[in-house]
């Protein structure tokens, strides 16, 4: 199995093959992902509600983000692996955010880093690239920005700001960008992005026409489920199997099994010596 390089992903839409991403944060999901044929796996950050039950993402560290991509790794070998660097991690200074993008390299050993942002956060990506580290741009419906953005809401909707949106994923290929993760814009403004750019488009929530799509793994495997924060899918996801329900009898049937005496049965325990056992028993008969 040949392990996909980064400029696979280019050559993939310049052969007009769409390109399939997927969230994933532990070896086993990351395993299962690489077997199914998944070209790129990245670790969101989506992790501080998926893993970690927050109800945002800015809560998740630099060591979370570490931890689990050093997992996911693990259970890597031909898909692209791709870390999300945290809010707090590309905020302070490029110098700050080179030492923190090489930490993923080294300790996770990732193909790229994705950052999230524009405008200002161009010149601070570009540092990441001058220092090696491919990155995977991040624009419209940036998380780590809710508040700004005035919640988790579609981005680019007037002709204005689908204008800026462009403008911004332009700078990002200059900037040397490997690919551009479009989540939450409309389908024509994420087309004309991709048609204007030779690096590939992945779309959350942005339309068939992009270049590639991602979906985070617990949304689109019926995990996500309400646990107390509130959380509503959002309208993009398709949800590809009901692996919450599927849990939820599973529990239900190991909790009836236990309490009734079922399991475990013979076959799920060891056996001992005839001789040992006698032995044992004569000892402790009461
Ligand atoms: O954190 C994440 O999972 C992401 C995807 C939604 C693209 O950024």
């Amino acid at each position: 199995m040949m392990k996909l390089s980064l400029t696979d992903l280019t050559a993939l839409k310049q052969q007009h093959q769409r390109i399939t991403m997927i969230t994933a944060y532990d070896a086993p999901s990351a395993r299962l992902a690489d077997a199914a044929g998944i070209d790129a796996i990245l670790v969101g950050d989506s992790a501080a509600m998926t893993i970690f039950g927050y109800d945002q993402t800015t809560a998740i560290t630099l060591e979370d983000m570490l931890l689990l991509a050093r997992a996911t790794r693990r259970g890597t070998s031909r898909a692209l692996l791709i870390a999300d660097m945290p809010f707090g991690s590309v905020q302070v200074s490029d110098a700050e955010t080179v030492t923190n993008a090489i930490r993923f390299v080294k300790e996770a050993g990732v193909d790229a880093v994705k950052i999230e942002g524009a405008g200002p956060m161009v010149r601070r990506i570009a540092a990441v690239i001058d220092a090696g580290i491919p990155v995977v741009g991040h624009i419209g419906l940036t998380p780590q920005s809710a508040i700004q953005l005035g919640g988790y809401k579609p981005q680019g909707r007037t002709a204005a700001a689908a204008e800026r949106l462009l403008d911004d994923a332009s700078a990002l290929e200059r900037a040397g960008c490997v690919a551009i993760v479009l989540e939450a814009i409309p389908q024509p403004v994420a087309a004309g992005i991709t048609r204007a750019l030779t690096i590939p488009t992945i779309g959350i929530g942005a339309g068939v026409e992009c270049d590639g799509q991602v979906l985070v793994w617990h949304d689109m495997l019926g995990l996500t489920g309400d646990q107390g924060q509130g959380f509503k899918v959002p309208k993009f996801v398709k949800q590809y199997a009901d692996l919450g329900h599927e849990i939820a009898k599973a529990l239900a049937a190991y909790i009836a099994d236990v309490q009734a005496g079922r399991f475990p049965e013979a076959r799920h325990t060891y056996a001992m010596p005839a001789d040992e056992r006698e032995r044992f028993e004569t000892d402790h008969r009461k």
